[in-house]
């Protein structure tokens, strides 16, 4: 649904992984033997998922990560087609697990990933500037490695303030806060919170964000007051909120859609943004795009990104302001992982 684009993102996976679905035949029984249906594997982490999305639209992104040139990821990032940037580490990239039952139940299990040496988180910096020089945006997305800083992430949007890209940042827990917590000058051009992220950085109960537009919007506020200039905050099927520094304000409800699988919903949610941008599209546009995207992903299993073809922007209604009812409640039953935060 978008036009060609012009512009380069640069995305970093600090803490890659390969993700593998498991099919089981039945419930799980913890302590049981289990021949399982299938299995397949797909390169995985936060910012490789943004990085397929993108390159799925034909817009040009380079997926900066820490891998040995031999690893698995990067023959399965290669064989899809995605260019990619590495800072060699001695380690395999972990393993995420999906046991996904016949009733559309999964249940997720994460590898923490290897923690990075100074060397190579260094490394990692000078690889990322490297490939942002000139580009449009940089997107740091997922949690980070063990051992790694909290405030990596702010060191990170600081040190490329003054490059001329922009930086969006989706993550969660202790690097979210740190980014908020260091100043405006650590401040990202655009954040991506979904309601339990966004209650984390406030200080309010998610339960109250997704019941109250006004909760939400007060606490998306703060964000701004740090120096946030974008927020596009994601609600699940209640679709998303984006609000800008200057006061620009419109939410976006998705069409009623079969939900497969929401993992990476977000992560396209977010590609479908960038894309939208790179188009030269205005807010409102950019959030219809970003919500199209995010419902296609949910409709499609596992991990899978969306292509153009299968995003319907016509069927996102955009209103200006705040959305007429609460995000809350939808009853219906979403059969996905919890949420994940890799
Ligand atoms: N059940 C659903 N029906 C329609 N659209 C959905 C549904 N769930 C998610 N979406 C779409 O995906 C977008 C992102 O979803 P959500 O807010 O759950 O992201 P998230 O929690 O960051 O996900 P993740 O981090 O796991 O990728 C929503 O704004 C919406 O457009
Ligand atoms: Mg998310």
């Amino acid at each position: 649904m978008t036009e060609p684009q012009a512009g380069r993102v640069v995305t970093l996976t600090a803490n890659p992984g390969l993700d593998r679905t498991l099919e089981l035949p039945g419930p799980l029984e913890i302590g049981g033997v289990v021949r399982l249906v299938g299995s397949a594997t797909e390169p995985g982490g936060k910012g490789v998922n943004v990085a397929r999305a993108v390159a799925a639209a034909g817009g040009h992104v380079v997926s900066v990560l820490p891998t040995a040139d031999h690893d698995p990821i990067v023959h399965a990032l290669l064989a899809i087609g995605l260019e990619i940037a590495t800072v060699p580490v001695t380690s395999a990239v972990r393993t995420n697990y999906t046991l996904a039952g016949p009733d559309g139940t999964t249940t997720k299990l994460n590898e923490p990933g290897t923690a990075l040496d100074n060397m190579t988180r260094t490394a990692l910096a000078a690889v990322l500037h490297q490939h942002a020089a000139g580009a449009r945006w940089v997107v740091l997305s997922g949690s980070l490695p063990p051992g790694t800083p909290v405030d990596w992430y702010a060191e990170l949007v600081r040190s490329l303030r003054d490059t001329g890209v922009r930086v969006a940042v989706d993550t969660s827990e202790a690097p979210l806060r740190a980014l908020l917590a260091d100043g405006p000058g650590a401040a990202p051009d655009l954040l991506k919170p979904n309601s339990e992220e966004l209650a984390q950085l406030a200080g309010v109960p998610e339960k109250e964000v997704l019941a109250d537009p006004e909760v939400a919007l007060a606490a998306v506020r703060t964000l701004h007051d740090r120096g946030v200039a974008e927020v596009l905050l994601t609600l699940g099927a209640a679709g998303a909120l984006l609000s800008t520094a200057d006061g620009g304000l419109w939410s976006a409800r998705p069409p009623r859609i079969a939900v497969r699988s929401t993992v990476g919903a977000g992560d396209c949610s977010l590609a479908g943004y960038l894309l939208a941008d790179l188009a030269g599209a205005e807010p409102p546009e950019r959030l219809r795009t970003a919500v199209a995207y995010g419902a296609a992903s949910a409709s499609l299993p596992g991990s899978a990104v969306p292509t153009p073809d299968q995003v319907d922007g016509s069927a996102v209604l955009v209103t200006p302001g705040l959305p007429v009812t609460a995000a809350v409640p939808d009853t219906t039953p979403v059969p996905a992982a919890g949420r994940d935060i890799r």
